[in-house]
């Protein structure tokens, strides 16, 4: 999923990232049957924002190609809120794609302004956003 769909699916592009078979890693899936469609991976983080929260970071959000905006990105990302949430993380941030900023808002992410940036791996528009899982 991380190469096919937010690496062109270049195959010499093997895409661990560093922090994947820690024990504090999270990685969520969602399954058409036996078929991975969504992917999702969660990282502890130092609070880019509200610094007191226990944070995680999100990357590699991916819906496949072929079953995109049936809403099981939406599905995915909020069963692994309220699971890291029930695990004490109180907020959520990451590095969005501009392309992917309308889908994060449309479940309750937040940009933060002056934040747009490009990616040093992609070199893609990002702005950083966030979502506080407990309350204001
Ligand atoms: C962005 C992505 C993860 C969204 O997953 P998805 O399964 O297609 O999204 P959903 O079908 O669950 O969409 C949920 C809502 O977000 C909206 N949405 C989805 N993608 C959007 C986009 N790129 N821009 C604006 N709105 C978007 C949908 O219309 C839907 O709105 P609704 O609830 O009003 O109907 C997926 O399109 C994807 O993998 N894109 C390519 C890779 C990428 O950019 N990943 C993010 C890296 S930060």
């Amino acid at each position: 999923m991380r190469r096919r769909v937010l690496r062109h699916d270049d195959p010499a592009i093997y895409h661990p990232d560093p922090r994947d078979e820690e024990a504090t890693s999270l990685h969520y899936g969602g399954f058409l049957g036996p078929r991975l469609v969504v992917s999702a991976s969660f990282f502890p983080s130092a609070p880019p924002m509200n610094a007191s929260l226990v944070t995680f970071q999100l990357r590699y959000m991916a819906t496949d190609f072929d079953v995109q905006g049936r809403g099981y990105g939406a599905r995915v990302l909020a069963f692994a809120e309220e699971d890291l949430c029930a695990l004490g993380v109180e907020q959520l941030w990451a590095n969005g794609r501009d392309t992917a900023l309308g889908f994060y808002e449309s479940v309750g992410w937040l940009c933060v302004e002056g934040s747009q940036h490009l990616s040093p791996e992609t070199l893609l528009p990002h702005t950083v956003i966030f979502k506080r899982l407990i309350g204001q």
